[in-house]
């Protein structure tokens, strides 16, 4: 690529980022833009002292990474790898035991996914989940009938074997969630049954209290006594002592940033997000001064955002940051844009770009800090590696073409939800840290047509007052997004003796778990009818609100 000249950024129409949050997307272009390379060790970043994992092999299911979540809510930390994964890349985390996942392929398939040699012969714990079970049983010698009638949906478990350490606190019943074709028709030698439901007279099976196999999903909370039974498993037959908690997370962080980093400079792009504000803490703990960051205010942010941001990071926390008003630069480059795809890539150039000139008057720069959080660790290594990804758009962009930059990413091990708990450890303020996704595009594309200074001044008016009626309301945590969107529909209205010719503007507010799947949220009429009467009546140019009632699919969470 040339030098000096911007790689161009890729679509992000389906781009649906694993936090949602603005950082992800944002920064993995910066890194791509600044030749950004991934740190030689992923699990550099697991704490070392005492170390204890439990490893699940995951065959596909869609709730693997659920699994995950809950055995490290048992304190434990956790790590999915693929069933090919080599000894060698397990031993350094001291595997405890072994979860076989779910999956959709059925065990007899010509090439269906085992598991390793390695699980059988290392005397850990075993726990099968579903096709995991399966695997299990032909493995070791029993039989699986293939598209058996399919179970989908709850059942009674019954316990035949009470005193088994998986079921202790167990009541003798207990509702567990199925969904499998396949099943057990025969268990393997040495093997016997746990307990039973009513279509499955294997629905636990063991062996010698260290090998169990379940035939329904503990992770999913259809099954209430699942995560009892998973902290069966990891604390009374693996024996873990359960020392995953933020606090050593964050101790042991630091010294790894400390190590890593030495007497190098780090970057970091700052947006008033999560992840950003919990990197950007993180090291600066670490490292103090040897941390800038970098805020570019693109003017289509949120009222009060850059300033609440700035003071926070400034003011309490005293870092090192270099704010850049680039709001008049973003506007011209959006000057007559309507295509919402084009928006994005104006945004996203302009972002890079103003980064990278700021980026290059700080002087030599070893490291660029980078929000990476587990589950997009795991996507990437299950497309190709992120590594790869990241060289073949090596560009050093305007800066000094031996400026290449290695990647801090002291939260690639976390959850989202770890790290909302890490960024309250380490003092960040609660509206900070459980603040609802942004995108990178700001305001931009909640503005349908020509984004312009007077329309974001409106947008910013109309927004502002749904989220604080969200908030009023206690609803704002329990919502994946709130906001409004500045429509280009215009209509008639009157207000006291005068016509009206004015904006539509809709609200939205969606659950969702992740943001690949949402619904509107029932919000109460009162909430609607303040937020709709604050509206027309606060903000200047408005005269209609709308409540956007459609799912995603098939609409999405945004508008454009
Ligand atoms: P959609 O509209 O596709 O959005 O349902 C899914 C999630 O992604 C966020 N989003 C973006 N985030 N840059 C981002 O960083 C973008 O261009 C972008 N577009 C959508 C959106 O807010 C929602 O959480």
């Amino acid at each position: 690529m040339v030098k000096g000249k911007l790689k161009q950024i890729k679509s992000k129409s389906h781009r649906v980022t694993t936090s949602g949050d603005i950082e992800v997307s944002t920064y993995l272009e910066i890194a791509k833009e600044l030749g950004g390379e991934q740190p030689a060790a992923a699990k550099e970043a697991i704490p070392s002292a005492e170390r204890e994992a439990i490893i699940v092999i995951d065959f596909g299911s869609q709730y693997s990474m659920l699994i995950a979540r809950r055995i490290r809510e048992c304190q434990v930390y956790c790590e999915l790898v693929p069933p090919d994964t080599p000894w060698e890349k397990i031993a350094p985390l001291n595997p405890k035991g072994f979860i076989l996942s779910g999956g959709p392929a059925s065990v007899y398939e010509p090439n269906a996914p085992l598991a390793p040699a390695y699980i059988y012969e290392r005397h850990l714990p075993i726990l099968g989940i579903c096709y995991g079970m399966q695997v299990l049983t032909h493995q070791l010698g029993g039989q699986v009938t293939p598209g058996a009638k399919h179970e989908y949906g709850h059942a009674i478990l019954h316990l035949s074997e009470v005193d088994s350490p998986l079921f202790a606190d167990l009541p003798p019943s207990s509702p567990v969630w199925m969904s499998h074709g396949d099943k057990v028709e025969q268990l393997p030698p040495d093997f016997t049954v746990l307990a039973y439901t009513e279509n499955s007279p294997f629905a636990v099976m063991g062996r010698d209290g260290e090998i169990f196999g379940l035939q329904f999903h503990p992770e999913v909370i259809h099954t209430p006594e699942g995560k009892t039974i998973l902290k069966n498993f990891v604390y009374r037959v693996c024996g873990c002592r359960g020392n995953w908690t933020m606090s050593s997370f964050i101790n042991d962080s630091i010294s790894k940033i400390k190590q890593q980093v030495g007497k190098g400079k780090v970057i970091s792009a700052l947006s008033g997000g999560v992840d950003s504000a919990v990197v950007a803490t993180l090291i600066h703990r670490a490292i103090g001064d040897q941390l800038t960051c970098i805020f570019v205010n693109h003017g289509l942010l949120r009222r009060e955002e850059v300033e609440r941001t700035f003071n926070v990071f400034k003011l309490n926390l005293g870092m090192n940051i270099i704010y850049v008003d680039a709001s008049q630069r973003f506007l011209k480059r959006l000057k007559g844009v309507i295509d919402p795809e084009a928006k994005r890539k104006v945004v996203g150039e302009e972002f890079i770009r103003v980064f990278e000139e700021e980026a290059k008057k700080i002087g030599k720069v070893d490291f660029l800090a980078q929000g990476t959080l587990y589950p997009d660790v795991i996507e990437s290594a299950s497309t190709a590696s992120a590594s790869a990804k990241i060289k073949t758009h090596h560009n050093v962009g305007g800066l000094p073409a031996k400026m290449t930059l290695q990647l801090l990413e002291p939260l690639r091990d976390l959850f989202k939800d770890e790290v909302r708990q890490v960024g309250l450890a380490l003092g960040l303020p609660e509206e900070m840290v459980w603040r609802q996704p942004f995108p990178g595009p700001g305001l931009a594309i909640r503005i349908i047509g020509e984004v312009t200074e007077e329309k974001i001044e409106i947008l910013r008016g109309a927004d502002f007052i749904v989220m604080n009626e969200i908030k009023k309301a206690k609803l704002y945590r329990q919502l994946w997004q709130s906001f409004a969107i500045l429509t280009d529909v215009k209509s008639v209205g009157v207000m006291g003796d005068y016509r009206t010719y004015g904006y539509l503007v809709a609200v939205r507010a969606v659950t969702s778990d992740d943001a690949m799947t949402a619904d509107w949220s029932r919000l109460p009429y009162d909430v609607l009818a303040r937020i709709s009467s604050r509206i027309v009546n606060e903000v200047p140019g408005v005269n209609r609100v709308v409540y956007d009632i459609t799912s995603k699919p098939p609409s999405t969470i945004e508008w454009e």
